[in-house]
């Protein structure tokens, strides 16, 4: 007889906690200013669903804002503060996630920076800070955590990419890093598959988010990112934190080197619509 009863993942977790037990580390889990960022909201869903959050960003009162929404809702939260450019800072907040709760079993990789020009007016400086930050800081941060994640059984890494990096728009330094990190998201997959760790990719829209907003948007242009979806939706921090939360929640166990839009339909959407 062929067996067709198998066991769901969450099913022994209590109702609402998709991450009961688990660690996690959410990089730039701070938000440039007052608001939503996506990293804020995916440290807010995970320790709402039962994770311990280690909130890290190099502006450790931007992280201590995330976990003081955390304590409020009395989910468990410490914050780190490291420049995730600094392979040494990254060793150190895995061990401070280690010191302090034994194990890490998910690492949002959400560190992430703008990044406009062509290749013939950005500076070549600007260029090799604008991969640092977007790419080598998932290297750096993945590196000192994957051997701990191993460690421990396995575990699910979720990587920050942006539909920038198939839609090119005057944002090359940006585009070439985000096509970067699908391109190291689906090495790492393979890479780290048989130690039970799974790496997917995130590639957002149009999200309005601190980091877009912190220097004020044009309302227009704000109107005109909205209607870029088919859905007339405006991207919040909110959607992009709870893909995160489903491709590191065992529910996604099957999941491995995906690249998930968070867009709103943006990107499928024909120009002669
Ligand atoms: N907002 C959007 O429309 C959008 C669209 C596509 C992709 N994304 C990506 O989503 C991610 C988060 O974006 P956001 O809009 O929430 O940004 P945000 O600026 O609000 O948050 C990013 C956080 O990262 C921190 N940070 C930056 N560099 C760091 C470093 N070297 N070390 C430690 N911390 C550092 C910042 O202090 C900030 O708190 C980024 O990777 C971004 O590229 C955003």
């Amino acid at each position: 007889m062929t067996e067709t009863t198998v066991t769901d993942p969450a099913a022994a977790l209590p109702a609402g906690r998709r991450l009961e037990g688990k660690v996690a580390i959410v990089t730039g889990g701070g938000s440039r200013g007052p608001g939503i960022g996506t990293g804020r909201a995916a440290a807010v869903l995970f320790a709402r669903n039962g994770a311990r959050v280690l909130v890290v960003d190099r502006d450790e009162a931007a992280a201590k804002v995330t976990a003081d929404m955390i304590a409020e809702e009395g989910g468990e939260a410490a914050t780190f503060a490291a420049d995730l450019t600094s392979p040494d800072d990254c060793t150190a907040m895995a061990a401070a996630a280690v010191s302090r709760w034994g194990r890490i079993d998910i690492l949002d990789n959400n560190v992430g920076t703008e990044g406009a020009g062509t290749i013939l007016d950005v500076d070549p400086a600007f260029w090799d800070r604008v991969i640092q930050v977007n790419v080598t800081t998932i290297v750096n941060a993945s590196r000192a955590v994957i051997p701990v994640m191993a460690q421990g059984g396995g575990g699910a890494i979720v990587n920050l990419s942006s539909i920038s990096a198939t839609r090119p728009r005057g944002l090359t330094p940006y585009t070439a890093a985000k096509g970067a990190v699908i391109a190291l998201t689906r090495a790492m997959a393979i890479d780290h598959a048989g130690q039970g760790i799974r790496v997917n990719v995130i590639a957002p829209g149009p999200i309005y988010t601190p980091m877009v907003s912190s220097e004020g948007m044009d309302p227009e242009l704000r109107e005109r990112r909205r209607k870029a979806s088919p859905l007339a939706l405006e991207g919040t921090g909110w959607d992009v934190g709870y893909a995160a939360l489903y491709l590191c929640s065992d529910e996604a166990r099957y999941l491995t080197g995906v690249l998930l839009p968070v867009d709103g339909g943006t990107s499928i959407r024909s120009p002669d619509r």
